[in-house]
């Protein structure tokens, strides 16, 4: 009877189309209830990438080539279809149209880890403020970026992608670099959300993580970049959280993120949602992508037998309505298809420069003196790596190698090595297809095998040259983690390449300059005593490798910091005992998406150390590294002092004052740990709370730069009690230069404890 009921009343609304407003953003109820439930479905479900012909507008439907997906239009009620596509290191759609003979690149930049190696908000904002630009101008409504799942692992094939080992550094790097976006009028999706840490069987791992480990590491992120940054939408992840598919999760994707911290877009599925699409909707998961048919039939089945509610039918709808009438298509707004590449290349290759780490610099090594003869050595000088490889490739125009960016600088570059290198590269296949604006291939990482130089030869190069230039690369990407022989360790030949070169060029007192043109940590205390500087470009972009010349030449004075720790081992970091690293990648029959690994242990992960990632692993334990945190070193030297914290309403106020005290301009990062009294409960020595970065300081001059904390920020998670915590007494505010290297402090006293309950519980198998 029921159902018979609901038949007509659909058949009434399409047959008879009484009511047919056109959506605006003032009357989204009463378009919700002009809506059959078809229509309603049929929003909630993508276009599905097949439906995606000839890459042309075809009345509402929009679409644009090479994007990962779109929305569903309903034309009826004047609702357009709107375009989502990747990020996030740039827009990736397809460069060419059918039936149009000229290029849509967008530009490389540089990829998320190198961002937040700058630990500068602004400057990620002015580069997701030009990236956003390309969104609009290329048609396209939502870029589904950034990327901002924690580094629990230094073998996570994604990490490029990602920020931190640190969940204020991340959260706060992604807020900035959904401002910068959004600022254009285009929206952002910020994913994985939560707890996608690693690629190996990404569709169906669990990850199981107690609900502290939880709020504090791998939510925080995701809640400071909703709080600051404000998102349109959220992509919910492939994996399991404790137990349940987090596209399934309603504490998370309902409870957490909208009751708790007032996110009020849409959220998405990440490309391949699940089948149990009844349970994504009810749960808060608003839109499912690539979407198909029987996604929207499911949640027309399961309106009419009464398991989705007309209510959480009409939350979903409102959601996607509200969301659509923000969006570019809705407003009509006519894409131009020629956003300034050549402005926003100089953006990327500034933010490149502005965030490289120098890791190491004997006897000011760096900066070269300018003209010298270089030997530059690795496969990656010419084959250079801009960007990681899946979906978080960028098409550009161009990559600059290190070749050309060098001579660019004014050095003269040994004559033999480069046309060895250029001919090796010419009978790499694959580097072609780089060169030609892809990526080597989609899947996971590419070998970047690096050859062999005769020992002789490098002795008479090193006779001939004045300094020596190795560029180790490394490529990783989506669908596989990375894996610990030959990628987190270096490969023999690496070895020997920088042993013999080392040894060579020192004999003659000449300097060995290394360049690490990678995606992901790698292991550098066994070799990096025989390098005499160490620049960490990561994979900048298309410019990178000219801002690497323009800190080899001291036209950019380096001032980026570690996102995240540099271990002496790869065992060192407790999460690797979980890691289930070295497996070899599976293929699937779908080519790359589903990898199923058999393995029993691996379909879940057990997050067994807790909060202990990364730094807070490392300082609390006295554990050695090769880099700590937030380390990175400068062409000139900053004192710290003054150090002064301010009670204010909720919180504090902490200031210090930084001086150059060296001979050239330079900007400083300052970072600012807590530790906390005792009396709560057990927490890392130190946290990171806030941090800034000075403007450029000419020799001798001095900034005072000054960071809020809110008492929240201070507590830590009890999970009995269900709330956040600060305890009360004397807590010590240390400004930094790393994490180990604390440079200044101030108390800051609580006089009460504070607490803040909160509303998901998160239970370990909870399902
Ligand atoms: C990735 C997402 C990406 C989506 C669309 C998925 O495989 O995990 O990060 O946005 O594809 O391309």
């Amino acid at each position: 009877m029921k159902k018979a009921l609901l038949t007509l009343a659909l058949m009434g609304a399409a047959i008879f189309s009484y009511s047919q407003p056109q959506l605006r953003n003032d009357n989204i109820e009463e378009v919700i209830k002009a809506m059959t439930v078809q229509e309603k479905a049929t929003i909630l479900v993508g276009g599905a990438r097949a439906a995606m012909v000839n890459g042309v507008t075809s009345g509402m439907i929009a679409q644009v080539p090479g994007a990962a997906g779109n929305t569903r239009p309903v034309e009826r009620l004047g609702i357009p279809g709107t375009v989502l596509a990747d990020g996030p290191a740039g827009l990736r759609i397809s460069p060419t149209r059918q039936g149009d003979n000229r290029a849509y690149y967008a530009t490389g930049f540089p990829v998320g880890t190198l961002l937040a190696s700058s630990w500068d908000t602004a400057l990620v904002e002015k580069v997701t403020s030009a990236m956003g630009n390309e969104v609009l101008e290329y048609g396209v409504d939502v870029i589904l970026a950034p990327g901002m799942n924690i580094h629990r692992n230094p073998l996570c094939g994604r990490n490029f992608e990602y920020f931190s080992e640190d969940p204020v550094l991340s959260g706060k790097m992604a807020a900035a670099y959904v401002r910068g976006i959004q600022g254009n009028g285009v929206g952002t999706s910020i994913k994985h959300f939560a707890a996608n840490n690693q690629e190996t069987n990404r569709n169906e791992n669990d990850a199981r993580i107690s609900p502290r480990a939880l709020r504090e590491i791998y939510l925080k992120n995701f809640e400071i970049a909703v709080k600051e940054g404000k998102p349109w939408t959220v992509m919910s992840s492939y994996n399991k959280l404790n137990g349940e598919y987090t596209q399934q999760k309603e504490e998370l994707l309902t409870i957490a993120l909208r009751d708790e911290w007032g996110f009020d877009g849409i959220v998405m599925t990440d490309w391949g949602s699940k089948e149990n699409t009844v349970k994504s909707a009810k749960s808060g998961n608003d839109l499912m992508e690539p979407g198909n048919q029987n996604e929207i039939d499911r949640i027309v089945a399961a309106v009419e037998d009464g398991r989705i509610t007309a209510k959480e039918l009409d939350r979903n709808v409102r959601n996607m309505l509200n969301y659509i009438v923000k969006t570019p298509h809705f407003k009509g707004y006519k894409p131009s298809g020629t956003p300034d590449l050549k402005a926003h290349a100089a953006v990327a290759r500034e933010a490149a420069g502005e965030s490289i780490v120098m890791l190491r610099n004997e006897s000011n090594t760096l900066p070269l003196k300018g003209g010298e003869k270089v030997a530059l050595y690795g496969v990656t000088s010419v084959d250079f790596v801009a960007g990681g490889t899946g979906s978080g490739n960028v098409n550009k125009a161009y990559v600059v190698n290190m070749v050309d960016a060098l001579e660019g600088a004014g050095f003269t570059l040994d004559k033999a090595l480069k046309d060895y290198y250029k001919e090796y590269k010419a009978y790499d296949a694959a580097s072609k297809a780089l060169n030609a604006g892809g990526a080597r291939s989609f899947w996971g990482s590419s070998k970047l095998s690096e050859v062999a130089i005769p020992a002789a030869a490098i002795q008479a190069e090193a006779e001939a040259n004045d300094v020596a230039v190795v560029v180790l690369g490394r490529n990783a990407g989506e669908g596989a983690d990375r894996k610990q022989m030959d990628d987190f360790e270096l490969t023999q030949i690496e070895r020997e390449l920088l042993q013999n070169v080392s040894t060579s060029f020192r004999a003659k007192g000449k300097k060995v300059v290394v360049v690490l043109n990678i995606g992901g940590v790698i292991e550098t205390s066994s070799w990096k005593g025989l390098a005499d500087a160490i620049l960490l470009p990561w994979s900048p972009g298309q410019e990178g490798a000219n801002a690497i010349a323009d800190v080899m030449t001291g036209k950019t004075n380096p001032s980026g910091k570690l996102p995240m720790t540099f271990p002496v081992n790869f065992i060192d970091h407790p999460s690797s005992s979980d890691f289930p690293y070295n497996y070899a990648p599976q293929q699937s029959r779908f080519g790359g998406f589903g990898r199923r690994v058999a393995q029993k242990d691996v379909d879940y992960t057990d997050y067994a150390e807790g909060i202990w990632v990364g730094y807070r692993h490392f300082v609390t334990r006295g554990v050695e590294v090769s880099y700590p945190f937030g380390f990175g070193m400068s062409y000139t030297s900053f004192n710290y002092s003054k150090p002064v914290v301010k009670v204010v309403q909720d919180g504090l106020e902490a200031s210090v004052t930084v001086t150059n005290t060296g001979y050239v301009a330079g900007k400083e990062v300052v970072e600012v740990y807590v530790h906390a009294p005792e009396g709560g409960l057990e927490k890392p020595d130190r946290e990171l709370k806030a941090f800034t970065k000075t403007k450029s300081l000419a020799p001798g001059e001095s900034q005072t730069v000054t960071v809020k904390i809110d008492n929240y920020s201070l507590a830590s998670f009890n999970e009995a009690a269900n709330e956040w915590q600060a305890p009360a007494g004397n807590y010590q505010v240390m400004f930094g230069a790393s994490v180990c290297d604390i440079r200044a402090e101030a108390p800051y006293k609580m006089k009460k404890a504070a607490s803040w309950p909160v509303l998901a519980a998160f239970e370990l198998d909870s399902d």
